[in-house]
This record gives structure tokens, C-alpha cells and sequence, in this order.
């Protein structure tokens, strides 16, 4: 037995046709927070958003969040949208929330089909493919589903909704925090709890409920010397060339079996309880799964625990490149005059990101200062979020747990995941409510990688679950 509506449920399963094709309207905005040529395109997502939810009859205020400077260009941040749906003092209300940008795509990385086109997948498994499609356009699209479903029938909904969309998550939530602190007693005020469908189940067939995330300190070091790009046969071996300098420091940061080298930050971890491992060891997933996420073989470790703890409870520390070397076709004799090194450690609880940031920038001023270079080098923390965890027994997640239940007819695994989502923790801390990571999507559904896809099942039975989650819900005795 479940608290929603038949009539509900029967309408997502119905209009499948027409949800998928509005997921490929929202796909086909490749509106990529973290480029400033797509910056327009993630405007006008907001604006395709806000409309198809006015259309629906939700009230929205599109919120400006300032200006940004990114690649020395002064950009105009795109707005947060602010909805509302109901406000009747009988029912709970519940505050959702998702991103509407991207990461950049391209076909040259390797996709299949163009990114920015929702690509059914013609071997007729069901994946639908495209840039944003689970992280986190479908989701956001779910809700809209279940708005549709609740208006189209005639149908109550079962709470008062507040929602809060942004357009900067995959580049730090910038703007977001000032809205939400100044927004806390007016829009914010009276929501019950949180619910944020913008992560992934661990495998393909086990959904879950995700009660905590890693926190993120995104670091750039950046190294200079000459004032121009330099002809490595006429000043090679004559200058100190700043990317064997930069190369060198990369290298002191963490290990090939991913132990983080910078001193004192493994000791900060909380210890491993019994009770904890346990935990872990009740979790449907196998080293397989990780295998088939990744499309090889190549785990730290073959014990499964160990593997999730590695995701989920302990931090980590990725190179992600660097910007101002030479890179693409062809072999470019250059010595690049700037370089800028980008990794980011993941944090955990007891890592605190004004904690890391200071261990990370004294151990790469000390490194630096061991190099016998003229080059120049400064280290800075560029954006981050603390790490968040949650009560997993507050009955948002039992409700959660119950609408889980009847969708899928298992019950959800409880997990913490490796990803942020900076905006949990703001909300969680300035609102004082429970919040539920409720996620759509399956681990192997590639976000940020490329052939991101979102399965047909997962959409429409997501949907199913959201909505489901909301009846709950309102059905439940807290
Ligand atoms: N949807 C992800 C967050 C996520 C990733 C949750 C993996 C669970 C597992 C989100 O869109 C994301 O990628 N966030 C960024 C945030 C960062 C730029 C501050 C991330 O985690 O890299
Ligand atoms: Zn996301």
C-alpha cells in the first residue's frame, strides 16, 4: 500500500513520451556554468525553467546573484529561481532542490552522440544520453513530472512545495550561500525539511538514500617565470621553465595508490568504529560495480568495504590538470611561460576547509621553497564546501525509505557519497531542518564523464518516487 495517488502514478507512467521530450529540450541548453561562452545559454535555461513551471502554475522569482570574474572576463551570475507551490498551514513543507547547469561536453572527448542532443539509445536498452541528463536536468525534470501529474488531474498536492533551482553548482555554488542566509526568515522560513535529488544510487539495481557527502577544497598552484611563451630550442636549458616546476609540486601531493602526501591531514580522520564498518558492509554493492561504473578493472583495493570507505568516508586527492601547457594534436616545441596546476581533495568530517587549506598552502610553500628555481609560485584554495552528514532516522528519510519501498519493492541501501553539493550542508546549517539526498539516477550513469546517460526506467519510476516521497510525507506522524 502506498499513500499516492493511483491516478498520479498512472499519469507519469502515460506521458513518457512527452517527459523525455522535454528532457531533450532541457539538453539541448548547453548551458555549462564553468565556461564563459556558454554563460548566455545558462541564462537562458533559467529562463526555459522558470517558464515551464509558471506554466504549471508555480509562482517564481527569479533571483540575481551579482557578477563573477572568471578568465578575466566580469560575467553576470545567472539567477537562482525561488518557487512556491501551496502554502496551506495544514501541510508540510518541503524545500527541493537541483541545478539546471552542466559540465562542458564535447564530442572529441569521446561521446557517442552529440552531447547536447538527448539521444535515445538506438540498441533500444532504454538510456536516454546527453550532457546533464541525470546530473541533475532529468531530476529537476522529475519534479516537474510530478507538478505536471498533481495540475493536469486536478489532483491536491500533499504538501506546500519551496524550491530553490541554481545555475552555478558545478562551479561552486557562487552567489548561492549570501541568497540563502539573507532569504532565511522570508522565503525559506516554514519548510519542514529538505529533499535534493542530485546524486546517484551505488549500482545499477539497488536505489538508496544518501545521508552524507564529502565536502571539497579546490586548489590552483600557479607558476610563472618568463613574460612570454618561449622556443624550448632557443631557451632550453638556459631558463628555469615553470612547468618542471609545477610538474614536480603535483607530484608531492599524493601518491599512485592515492594516499594524500600533505602532511597531517590523514591524521584529522575520524577512526573506524566496528558498528561503522558494519555499515559499510551491509551496503549492496560489489568491487564489480565499481569495475562496470568505470568501465575497467582498476580499484585501489579488491575488498569491497574498503572500496566504499574510499568513497565515502575518507578523503581523497585528484589531479585535474593544467591549465596553460601545451595540450591537443601535433608536438608544440613551446616552454610555456605560465602555468596554473588544479587538484582538489575531498573532505570528510574533522577536515575542516579552513583546516586543509592551511596544511595544503604551507606544504606547497615548503615544497617550492626546497626547488632551486626563480620561477614564481602562489598556491590558493579557489572554491569549496565543508563535508555534511545527516540524521538518516528523522522521518523525511523514513518517509523517503517507505515511497522507495512500494516504487522499486526493496528497501533502499543508506549511503554517504564521495561527491559535493555544497548547498546541503548551507541549508542544513541556516535553515536547521533535516535534509535528504533522494537520488534519481544509477552509478554507472557517467555525470561529469562522457555518454552521461539517464535510464528511461530511472526517470519515469524516479519521478514515481518523488512524488511518492512527497505522499509519504504527508502520510507520516512527525
Ligand atoms: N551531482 C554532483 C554531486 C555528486 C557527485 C553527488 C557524485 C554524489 C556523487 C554535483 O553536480 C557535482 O558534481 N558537484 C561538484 C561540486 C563542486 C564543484 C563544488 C563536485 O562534486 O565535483
Ligand atoms: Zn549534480
Amino acid at each position: 500500500m502506498t499513500a499516492a495517488n493511483p491516478q498520479f502514478l498512472k499519469f507519469i507512467d502515460d506521458n513518457q513520451d512527452a517527459f523525455i521530450k522535454r528532457l531533450g529540450e532541457a539538453v539541448a541548453i548547453p548551458s555549462v556554468s564553468g565556461d564563459p561562452a556558454h554563460r548566455p545559454d545558462v541564462h537562458r535555461m533559467a529562463e526555459w525553467l522558470s517558464e515551464k513551471l509558471q506554466s504549471l502554475g508555480v509562482k517564481v522569482e527569479s533571483r540575481p546573484l551579482g557578477k563573477q570574474m572568471l578568465e578575466g572576463q566580469e560575467l553576470d551570475l545567472p539567477p537562482a529561481l525561488l518557487g512556491e507551490l501551496g502554502n496551506d498551514p495544514n501541510k508540510k513543507t518541503v524545500l527541493i532542490y537541483g541545478h539546471f547547469d552542466v559540465q562542458p561536453a564535447s564530442m572529441s572527448d569521446g561521446w557517442l552522440y552529440p552531447p547536447f542532443e538527448l539521444t535515445v539509445d538506438p540498441k533500444g536498452t532504454g538510456k536516454l544520453f546527453g550532457r546533464g541528463s541525470s546530473d541533475d536536468k532529468g531530476p529537476i525534470l522529475g519534479w516537474v513530472n510530478v507538478i505536471e501529474a498533481h495540475v493536469k488531474l486536478g489532483l491536491e498536492m500533499p504538501v506546500n512545495l519551496k524550491m530553490c533551482f541554481e545555475g552555478m553548482e558545478e562551479s561552486g555554488s557562487e552567489g548561492l550561500d549570501e541568497l540563502i542566509s539573507e532569504e532565511k526568515d522570508k522565503f525559506f522560513k516554514g519548510v519542514d525539511c529538505v529533499c535534493i535529488s542530485d546524486n546517484y544510487w551505488l549500482n545499477t539495481s539497488t536505489p538508496c538514500l544518501t545521508y552524507g557527502l564529502r565536502g571539497i577544497a579546490y586548489f590552483k598552484i600557479s607558476v610563472s617565470g618568463p613574460a612570454r611563451d618561449l622556443h624550448s630550442g632557443v631557451f632550453g636549458a638556459t631558463v628555469h621553465e615553470p612547468m618542471t616546476d609545477l610538474v614536480l609540486l603535483m607530484s608531492k601531493l599524493v601518491t599512485p595508490e592515492g594516499q594524500i602526501l600533505v602532511p597531517g591531514l590523514m591524521d584529522l580522520v575520524e577512526p573506524l568504529t566496528e558498528e561503522e564498518r558494519a555499515r559499510y558492509e551491509a551496503i549492496n554493492a560489489t568491487v564489480k560495480d565499481f569495475d562496470d561504473a568505470v568501465g575497467a578493472a582498476i580499484t585501489f583495493s579488491d575488498d569491497k568495504v574498503q572500496t566504499l570507505m574510499g568513497r565515502m568516508r575518507y578523503p581523497s586527492l585528484s589531479l585535474h590538470g593544467i591549465e596553460g601547457a601545451f595540450y591537443g594534436a601535433g608536438c608544440k616545441t613551446v616552454i610555456p611561460a605560465a602555468v596554473h596546476g588544479k587538484f582538489s581533495i575531498r573532505l570528510v568530517p574533522n577536515l575542516t576547509l579552513a583546516g586543509v587549506t592551511k596544511l595544503v598552502c604551507d606544504y606547497v610553500n615548503a615544497e617550492f621553497a626546497k626547488i632551486k628555481t626563480k620561477s614564481k609560485m602562489t598556491v590558493e584554495m579557489v572554491h569549496g564546501g565543508e563535508p555534511w552528514v545527516a540524521d538518516p532516522n528523522h522521518y523525511n528519510y523514513r518517509a523517503a525509505h517507505k515511497a522507495t519501498e512500494y516504487v522499486y519493492g526493496k528497501a533502499p541501501d543508506y549511503t554517504r557519497e564521495g561527491g559535493s553539493i555544497p548547498v546541503t550542508l548551507s541549508f542544513a546549517d541556516a535553515l536547521g531542518v533535516n535534509v535528504l539526498l533522494l537520488p534519481m539516477g544509477r552509478g554507472d550513469d557517467g555525470a561529469h564523464s562522457t555518454n552521461e546517460k539517464l535510464d528511461t526506467d530511472n526517470f519515469i519510476r524516479g519521478s514515481k518516487l518523488l512524488g511518492t516521497y512527497l505522499y509519504e510525507l504527508a502520510a507520516s506522524k512527525e
